[in-house]
């Protein structure tokens, strides 16, 4: 298992966006905007093509965790190397352990896990930023739902798992919260 934890870590260490940014000549983007490394800062560079390929592929990281440990070991093996993935791109040791917020590795890990419940990750997320357009308020949003939505469907293993997570994306989005309740935090579209 430590295996799988391991396998998972590295998958989700892989900093996509900062990767992606800094090869389109864009810099460093933990000096833009929020500093985040994610495909919601890289869409302040303007660049949406980019921010789009930053969600894939930070997504797809966990997906393919998931699945290869469940091929290679089993279910037990993909919950562990699904949370290696998520904590992999938290806490990647390739930037000091620095990393992001996870929100698009926790979907790429539904998906490699419960895809059924991407259509309620969403159309939450989608609702919400409809709404506020506040990334970070949809993601937090969508966080809630997605535990309570995987018990409903009866994956209560799952569940669980998306429980902590959910959890962890609470505690690294601390700063977005203090922004949303202060009313400074930045909508979709904004330029960093
Ligand atoms: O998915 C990350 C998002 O929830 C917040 O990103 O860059 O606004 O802190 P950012």
């Amino acid at each position: 298992m430590l295996g799988a934890l391991l396998f998972g870590y590295l998958c989700g260490s892989i900093p996509f966006g900062l990767i992606l940014t800094s090869k389109a000549g864009l810099g460093d983007l933990r000096t833009i905007g929020s500093g985040n490394i994610g495909a919601t800062n890289v869409l302040r560079t303007g660049n949406r093509k980019l921010a789009a390929l930053t969600l894939l592929a930070d997504a797809l990281k966990g997906t393919v965790a998931v699945v290869v440990a469940r091929q290679v070991i089993g279910m037990e093996a993909a919950l562990i190397a699904g949370l290696g993935a998520f904590l992999g791109h938290l806490y990647p040791v390739w930037l000091k352990f620095k990393g992001g917020k996870g929100v698009a590795t926790y979907l790429g890990v539904l998906l490699g896990l419960a895809p059924v419940i991407v259509l309620v990750f969403a159309a939450v997320w989608l609702g919400m930023a409809k709404l506020f357009r506040y990334s970070s308020l949809a993601a937090l949003a969508a966080a809630l739902v997605v535990p309570v939505a995987l018990y409903i469907y009866g994956q209560p293993e799952v569940a669980s798992l998306f429980m902590i997570m959910s959890l962890i994306t609470f505690l690294k989005h601390h700063q977005n919260i203090r922004r949303l309740l202060a009313g400074t935090e930045s909508r979709i579209g904004d330029k960093g």
